[in-house]
């Protein structure tokens, strides 16, 4: 089988990896430094719609596997199935439930799944009005993509208007912030769930919990991810049904009633509120870091669960798990969620590699002739499997204490809440 991956980070090396173990042929497009150590990388970007169809059709690939959002709300998959080339992930439609916050948020209030009291404000005036009337923490977060900067957790008014200014008058993200939505602020610790729905049927996989902030404690400023293990010890069996019982089985419901059937992978952010789930987000692709927890653990074939999703049929596949518990811990550049520098030399990534149960998957990195250099904020994803969490997370940082390059950053307490 022949398939090509969109994207560049360690979300899609783990996905590459995982299908050119199973004996497919992997392309990518545009990858990395490390996707080619298992496929063929190609030099188009991964929201250049035209480029990314005409290069599946001149590969001749048997299914396209989209990994970011980008593309997806752009819609490439709409475009791929124009083309005749099956694709996993949704089309266009369905993609706006990670595209925007607002048909997000009506669809959960249309599906009765629990999540946020909210407005929807299109106006910058009536928006402040509320926020000063409100006096209670409230949550900004722009309608459209933003490349996940465009949620402000208010600590009072001033920074709620604050963010109103940014977002709809100053538009510091286009359009993105023509609209927002204002809404309670939760408290609880937040847990990542993902689905692969073939728009019917579903096949939920392992919780994951995911760490955005920079530093250690939770500190520091929003990241991409600098972590992430599976699965939480706090999500029990009761807490997991409640979440596909209440959240996931009534929104791909009211998708398929909407005529707007999800295929593809489903990435709910939930909070837990007094043991309850609550929606933050939605998403509609995997998530990065969790994926390479996820890939790392699965036990089952991933071409069949995702071409399954793909065709429409996953009847045949079962959640399966290798290894009982997998943790990641992002390697990033010094400076990373801010500016940073690229093209340091990494070394010792084959010692790395030797650790049981370890794979190091490259998110920004490039190849130069032998060399591997540093070609963006989070560079790599070192990721190990154990019998436990404690077990994964030994092993995850003896292996990223064998990587070494100038200005390297990780955070030391990746799986704190299970070791
Ligand atoms: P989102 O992109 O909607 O997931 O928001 C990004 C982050 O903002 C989430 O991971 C939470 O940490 C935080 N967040 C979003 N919505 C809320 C909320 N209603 N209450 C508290 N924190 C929130
Ligand atoms: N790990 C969070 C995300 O992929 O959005």
């Amino acid at each position: 089988m022949k398939i090509l991956v969109v994207g560049s980070g360690a979300r899609e090396h783990a996905l590459a990896w995982r299908l050119a173990g199973e004996g497919a042929e992997v392309h990518v497009a545009p990858g990395n430094g490390g996707t080619t150590e298992v496929a063929v990388n190609h030099a188009v970007d991964a929201s250049d719609v035209p480029g990314q169809v005409a290069l599946a059709r001149r590969l001749g690939v048997d299914l396209v596997v989209v990994g970011p959002e980008a593309p997806l709300v752009a819609g490439l998959v709409d475009a791929l199935g124009q083309a005749g080339v099956r694709a996993f992930g949704p089309r266009k439609k369905a993609a706006r439930l990670e595209g925007s916050k607002v048909y997000a948020k009506e669809l959960m209030r249309r599906a009765g799944v629990p999540t946020a009291d909210f407005e929807v404000f299109d106006d910058a005036a009536a928006a402040k009005a509320y926020v000063r009337r409100a006096g209670r923490p409230l949550v900004v977060k722009a309608d459209g993509l933003a490349a996940g900067k465009g949620v402000t957790v208010a600590a009072d008014g001033g920074e709620a208007v604050d963010a109103i200014e940014r977002l709809m008058e100053r538009r510091q993200f286009g359009d993105a912030g023509a609209r927002v939505v204002i809404e309670e602020r939760l408290l609880g610790p937040e847990v990542s769930y993902h689905v692969v729905s073939d728009g019917e049927r579903f096949v939920a996989l392992a919780p994951a919990q995911d760490h955005k902030r920079a530093f250690d404690g939770d500190k520091g400023p929003n990241t991409g991810g600098m972590g992430a293990y599976s699965p939480p010890p706090m999500v029990d069996t009761a807490l997991e049904e409640a979440i596909v019982e209440e959240v996931v089985r009534p929104t791909l419901r009211q998708l398929r009633a909407e005529g707007q059937p999800l295929v593809g992978a489903l990435f709910v952010g939930l909070m837990i509120v007094d043991g309850r789930p609550q929606v933050l987000e939605y998403n509609v692709r995997f998530g990065d870091p969790e994926t390479e927890c996820l890939m790392a653990r699965w036990g089952g074939s991933v071409v069949e669960l995702l071409d399954g999703a793909a065709r429409g049929d996953l009847s045949g596949v079962e959640p399966l798990w290798s290894a009982p518990a997998s943790l990641c811990v992002v390697l990033a550049s010094s400076g990373y969620p801010g500016a940073y520098r690229t093209g340091e030399r990494i070394e010792g990534l084959e010692e790395a590699s030797a650790v049981e149960g370890v794979v190091v998957f490259h998110a920004g990195t490039r190849r130069e002739g032998d060399a591997i250099l540093t070609a963006g904020g989070r560079v790599l994803c070192v990721t190990a499997t154990g019998a436990s969490i404690a077990e994964a997370a030994e092993r995850a940082y003896a292996a990223a204490d064998r990587v070494r390059f100038s200005g390297r950053q990780l955070r030391r307490d990746i799986g704190w809440q299970a070791r």
